[in-house]
């Protein structure tokens, strides 16, 4: 028994009503390159940056509004060093990972005022 044509029809609308609801309304885009990024169930991103290749903060301008990320997997990568005012608009961020990165140098502020912080994973270099 298949649906009656007028049936079909309206799936299709709210089929394609769907498709484009998600273009448009992806708060977790754009993702930089070589990242992923999902939508958790409080329309929070979570972004997956290992082994992107990324050697500096510039190549993460194009992360999805600071404020909506609650995880960020930086893992594996060849990030130096982590400017001070780096994380300022991260206001919801819980996970940071930054293991397996090359950080020379860290200044002791840079994860200031980061309060819902629950998890930080960061090894530093001792030169
Ligand atoms: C993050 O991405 C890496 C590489 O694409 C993948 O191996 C890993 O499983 C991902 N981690 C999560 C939590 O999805
Ligand atoms: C933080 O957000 C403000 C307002 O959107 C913006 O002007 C500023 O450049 C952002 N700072 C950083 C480090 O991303
Ligand atoms: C470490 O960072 C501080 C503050 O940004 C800077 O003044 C200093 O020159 C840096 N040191 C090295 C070895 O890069």
């Amino acid at each position: 028994m298949s649906p009656s044509p007028g049936i079909r029809w309206i799936l299709g609308i709210i089929l394609l009503n769907r498709v484009c609801a998600e273009d448009i309304l992806d708060p977790c885009s754009p993702c930089p390159e070589s990242c992923n990024c999902d939508v958790d169930l409080q329309q929070l991103c979570i972004v997956n940056c290992t082994s992107a290749r990324i050697s500096d903060f510039p190549a993460l301008n194009s992360l999805p509004s600071n404020e909506l990320i609650i995880e960020l997997d930086l893992k594996s990568n060849q990030i130096p060093d982590i400017p001070t005012e780096t994380f300022i608009n991260f206001t919801k961020i819980e996970k940071l990972n930054f293991y397996g990165n090359e950080i020379e140098n860290l200044t002791d502020d840079v994860f200031e005022n980061l309060d819902t912080l629950k998890t930080l994973f960061v090894l530093v270099m001792l030169v």
